[in-house]
């Protein structure tokens, strides 16, 4: 077993020694390696001042990340690409020039991230690629904050790229370091197979997975968390698995959230609706759906569609599984022994009509208030069976039994989901936090069902409001 990590960066080979491997990328790029390009702000994922480019296999493009919560253990066998390695010995790479053209920066300190978001879209986007759209660069920039030049600027110089002569990083850059192998350094582990993954956590009593650390480099950066043990899964090929059969899609542990996105986009459009205001592309290129389920949130966002779909988490390879809506007990409390690892996770495609809902002070890159998932299986205009299920307010995503029976068998009237609203609100007890009251939420539970049916059913009926 090896005991020291191995990356490069920005094509040179690095090793890491013990405690080192705790540091962040960030801290580590800034004070050992003077690649003070990358900035640091609010270490937490926010703000994209920290974002490098890093790649793991050979089959991957070099992806946008930030680099504040990412430790260097976590990217054992990564190559890493930073603002400095972007321009080549004659001149600045195209997306660093057309900022200079368009006045993109003023004070500068957002300027790296920025440049870095930019290039990594033109890593990702089909080849030859030698524009990209408005939509595309204002969602791949959802990461990024500018407190001071303003944004039209930044699009515009995004717009005015022309990527085409620039060499794509992986061609700048395509060794890798030879570590396929599993890894131990101090009490983290990343092994190359699930056995050993198993085994290195039930030997590990209170051990935390950590994956794309989207949650876990948070809690260690804000909250102090220290975990006696961790361990990654990077390493294991099988749960890279991402693929659709039987009407199911079958997502590995380390299929990444970007990538489950692109996967359902024809497949289950209504959740990549869900996934496209979720996060931001660094967070979405690093973290990963099965991290979402794990993190057991009440207002994980891809929860209320899985509770509706009936997905299925599968434990150490299959040993044992477990539905969704089974597996949470209580706030952070899961259906899941100390040696236990979710290995998998099988989600139906829905076909029934089909809604999702996050409400969130803004658009993008914010946390939900509230969540919903509201699911019809029709007959003409009776209701055969209905889902529901609600997150925001419980300690877990719930369902909503007495509301799914009093909708079933009944016509899709406004009145039904009038009643059904009230209906929902009788059968949750939120309660008030930063991102909103108990009321608020109350009225959101019952506003939502008449929302569905206005959206649904309600195209050639003139809508009224439900309490005018
Ligand atoms: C800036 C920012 C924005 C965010 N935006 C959103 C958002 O819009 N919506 C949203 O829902 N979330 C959001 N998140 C939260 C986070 O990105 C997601 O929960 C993500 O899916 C976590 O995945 P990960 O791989 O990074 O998990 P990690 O941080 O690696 O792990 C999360 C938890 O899951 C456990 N775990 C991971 N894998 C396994 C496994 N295979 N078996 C058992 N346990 C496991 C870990 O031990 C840990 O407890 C955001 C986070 C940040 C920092
Ligand atoms: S410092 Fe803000 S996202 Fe990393
Ligand atoms: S240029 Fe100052 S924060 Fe963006």
């Amino acid at each position: 077993m090896r005991d020291h990590i191995l990356i490069h960066i920005n094509g040179k080979p690095h090793r890491i020694d013990g405690d080192a491997a705790f540091e962040t990328l960030a801290n580590y790029l800034r004070r050992d390696v003077a690649a003070t390009g990358t900035k640091i702000v609010c270490e937490e994922g926010d703000c994209g001042a920290c974002t490098v480019l890093t790649r793991r296999s050979a089959e991957d493009d070099y992806r946008a990340v930030n680099s504040c919560i990412l430790n260097l253990a976590q990217l054992d066998g990564s190559s890493i690409v930073t603002v400095e390695g972007l321009r080549d010995e004659k001149s600045l790479h195209p997306v660093q020039e057309a900022m200079v053209q368009c006045h993109g920066a003023q004070c500068g300190y957002c300027t790296p991230g920025f440049v870095v978001a930019m290039v990594g879209m033109f890593e990702r986007c089909d080849r030859p690629c030698d524009r990209i759209d408005e939509k595309q660069v204002r969602d791949g920039l959802t990461g990024n904050l500018c407190r001071c030049t303003g944004y039209e600027p930044i699009i515009k110089a995004a717009l005015a790229v022309d990527g085409a002569p620039a060499a794509k990083m992986r061609q700048r850059y395509p060794s890798l370091p030879d570590a396929n192998d599993s890894v131990q350094v101090g009490t983290f582990c990343a092994p190359a197979t699930l056995d050993e993954a198993i085994a290195f956590k039930r030997e590990h009593p209170g051990c935390t997975i950590v994956q794309g650390g989207t949650d876990v480099g948070v809690w260690v950066n804000k909250r102090r968390y220290q975990a006696p043990a961790m361990l990654s899964l990077a390493k294991i090929d099988s749960l890279r698995e991402l693929r659709e059969e039987d009407g199911t899609v079958v997502v590995g542990a380390n299929t990444t959230l970007a990538d489950f996105e692109a996967f359902i986009a024809d497949r289950i459009p209504e959740l990549a609706g869900i996934m496209a205001i979720f996060g931001s592309p660094q967070i979405k290129n690093a973290g990963t759906l099965v991290g979402n389920i794990a993190n057991g949130s009440p207002i994980g966002d891809t929860l209320p569609y899985l509770f509706v779909a009936g997905a299925v988490l599968e434990l150490n390879g299959g040993a044992r599984t477990v539905p969704i809506d089974r597996f949470y007990l209580g706030y952070r409390k899961f259906d899941l022994q100390p040696d236990e690892i979710i290995t998998r996770v099988r989600i139906g495609i829905v076909r029934d009509t089909l809604k999702l809902y996050k409400v969130s002070r803004r658009k993008d890159l914010d946390i939900s208030a509230f969540t919903a998932a509201i699911r019809l299986a029709m007959t003409g205009d009776r209701i055969d069976r209905a889902g529901i299920a609600y997150g925001g307010v419980a300690p877990t995503v719930i369902r909503l039994p007495r509301t799914e029976a009093f909708l079933t068998g009944k016509s899709a009237t406004l009145e039904t989901f009038e009643q059904a609203g009230r209906i929902a609100r009788s059968e949750i007890k939120p309660i008030s936090d930063v991102r909103g009251s108990a009321d608020y939420r109350l009225q959101l539970a019952e506003n939502i069902m008449t929302k569905f049916w206005y959206e649904v059913f309600g195209e050639t009926t003139t809508p009224r409001l439900a309490h005018a």
